[in-house]
């Protein structure tokens, strides 16, 4: 089967314009060790980032599609159930997209109505980005459609890029294991930062064996919606005293990261990962205005966890998305000792000792049509 180079080149013909069919399709959520906070133009990074693809938090998504045979001002239909019910944001939020996508560079999207169907294996507000995973689950139907009507595959940097373009952490998604999103200088690692690029995420596949299977316990500390968005977030990074040094700082922390990485230090791995994350909330610190996303319960945890890694020598350390839940990560060979250091010290932080346990991942899954 061919790829394509250009999209703007799928052009509907009449056979196409018969076309009705269904994809489904499920894609991990991830969370990012080195973060993207700061964006510009239509989704683009104002630094690079890197994440780890999640195994078990994902989006199920069925994606069904039929053509019209009038075409229509507003561009798509689209029907959409959220676990088995209408959620009119959401369905506002994918049409947005697809209309979008449309306008950019699938114009062959406006002959087609889409009926679909999403479920997250995972609970919202729970420190897991849904974004993430509901774009990318939608970006690999669109990949699935494209094929079934036009025969043609098409390449992981298109689906991550129509992915970014929903929400850009979704971009590195669309891989398994880890993921760099956003070009990023580096005289140390030049094979692989001379292939990042802003456009779309690149997939990061060679990881120490120290590091694979990596587990994260996701420790739900606060289940309510958080205070400012993420969209807000990035937004204040735009006249962000502390902005330059942030962003010339995330290339020297993709750097040292790597460097651990390589090596299998995961004594530097957890210094790196830690000082990432508390970078970002002092960031939301240092906005104008300032806000705190961070809890009394993330920290209790955040303290405990420095201290039993002090005291165990074992590379137990912590990030944070942008929100009060801490997620652990861990070598898989250290799981009994970290999960009974969890059990023993952490569930009386967070909601009804609430814990996902999740892992690694092997990145995207076509799904029986459902
Ligand atoms: O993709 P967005 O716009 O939801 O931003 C994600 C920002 C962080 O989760 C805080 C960091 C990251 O790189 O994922």
């Amino acid at each position: 089967m061919s790829s394509f180079t250009d999209p703007s080149t799928l052009v509907c013909n009449e056979a196409h314009l018969s076309s009705i069919g269904k994809t489904s399709w499920s894609a991990p959520s991830n969370i990012a060790l080195v973060k993207y906070w700061g964006k510009f133009g239509d989704q683009l990074p104002c630094n690079p980032s890197l994440s780890i693809t999640l195994e078990h938090a994902r989006t199920q998504m069925s994606f069904a599609w039929r053509a019209r045979t009038y075409t229509k001002e507003s561009v798509c239909d689209v029907d959409f159930l959220f676990e088995g019910k209408a959620k009119a944001a959401f369905a506002q939020k994918i049409q947005k997209h697809l209309v979008k996508l449309s306008q950019v560079e699938l114009p062959f999207l406006k002959y087609f109505d889409f009926q679909i169907e999403a479920s997250n294996t995972f609970p919202h507000s729970s420190g897991i980005a849904s974004s993430a995973s509901s774009m990318a689950a939608l970006s690999c139907c669109l990949g699935g459609m494209i094929k079934t009507v036009f025969g043609v595959e098409v390449e992981s940097s298109y689906l991550s890029r129509w992915a970014r373009l929903g929400s850009g952490s979704a971009a590195r998604s669309l891989y398994s294991q880890m993921a760099i999103w956003g070009v990023w200088q580096s005289d140390l690692h030049q094979e692989i930062s001379s292939q990042t690029t802003n456009d779309f995420a690149i997939g990061l596949d060679q990881v120490h064996p120290s590091l694979q299977d990596l587990k994260d316990a996701i420790l739900i500390v606060d289940d309510q919606e958080k205070s400012v968005s993420s969209r807000a977030g990035h937004a204040l990074m735009e006249n962000h005293p502390h902005a330059k040094a942030r962003f010339a700082r995330a290339h020297q922390n993709l750097d040292a990261l790597m460097t651990a990485m390589k090596t299998g230090d995961l004594m530097s791995f957890c210094q790196i990962v830690e000082a990432e994350a508390l970078e970002l909330h002092g960031l939301m610190m240092t906005s104008e205005p300032p806000y705190i996303l961070m809890k009394p319960q993330t920290l209790a945890v955040i303290s405990k966890v420095q201290k039993f890694r002090e005291e165990s020598l074992i590379p137990l350390c912590f990030t944070l998305d942008a929100g009060a839940n801490v997620h652990l990560l861990y070598p898989a060979s250290e799981k009994s000792e970290v999960e009974k250091f969890i059990n023993d010290q952490c569930l009386e932080h967070c909601v009804d000792g609430r814990v996902i346990f999740d892992q690694m991942g092997t990145g995207l899954k076509e799904e029986k049509t459902f």
